[in-house]
């Protein structure tokens, strides 16, 4: 039997566990990992950049019902798509509820819609009245299933005052 066998260390291999590092090796190789590493996950998250999280929603069109749940010289309001559906003696249309200033959601009131944000004003057809708005309310286009539910489109836009006839 061989004297290192005798001690215990001939199944040992030599990988360098033993080796002393010194202070400088030691930070130069914590740099290089930190390198890599940022490098790996820059690069992961670059190939995960053009695929969206979310999927947009394909189709801006939602389905209102029937043109008798909309009597003459009602104003129904749709929170969830931002969109008021109004009916008078000559039609139906929707304005869409989003200022054209930056955004913000206006509410209805007596004379037309106020913006909270920065104070426009808008006329019941959706008119500006008072600025910042820079323009009208969206007016969006309506149509009509065979089945006879009426449809909003939130990505068509229609000139104010053109109306839906039903
Ligand atoms: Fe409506 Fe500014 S977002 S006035």
């Amino acid at each position: 039997m061989s004297p290192s066998a005798e001690k215990g260390l001939a199944c040992k291999p030599n990988i360098g566990l033993n080796k002393k590092i010194s202070r400088r090796d030691f930070l130069e190789l914590s740099a290089v990992w930190a390198c890599a590493t940022a490098w790996v996950l820059t690069v992961i998250g670059l190939l995960k950049f053009p695929k969206p999280a979310l999927l947009p929603d394909i189709s801006n069109k939602f389905k209102i019902g029937k043109p008798e749940d909309f009597p003459v010289g009602s104003a129904k309001i749709l929170a969830d798509k931002n969109t008021v559906i109004f009916r008078d003696e000559e039609g139906l249309f929707a304005l869409s509820l989003v200022c054209t200033h930056l955004g913000c959601i206006v509410s209805k009131t007596s004379e037309g819609f106020s913006c909270p944000c920065h104070g426009s004003k808008y006329d019941k057809k959706g008119n500006v009245v008072k600025g910042p708005a820079p323009r009208a309310l969206d007016w969006f286009e309506i149509s009509q299933l065979p089945s006879g539910k009426l449809v909003v489109d939130a990505g068509k836009r229609v000139p104010v005052g053109k109306k839906y006839t039903v």
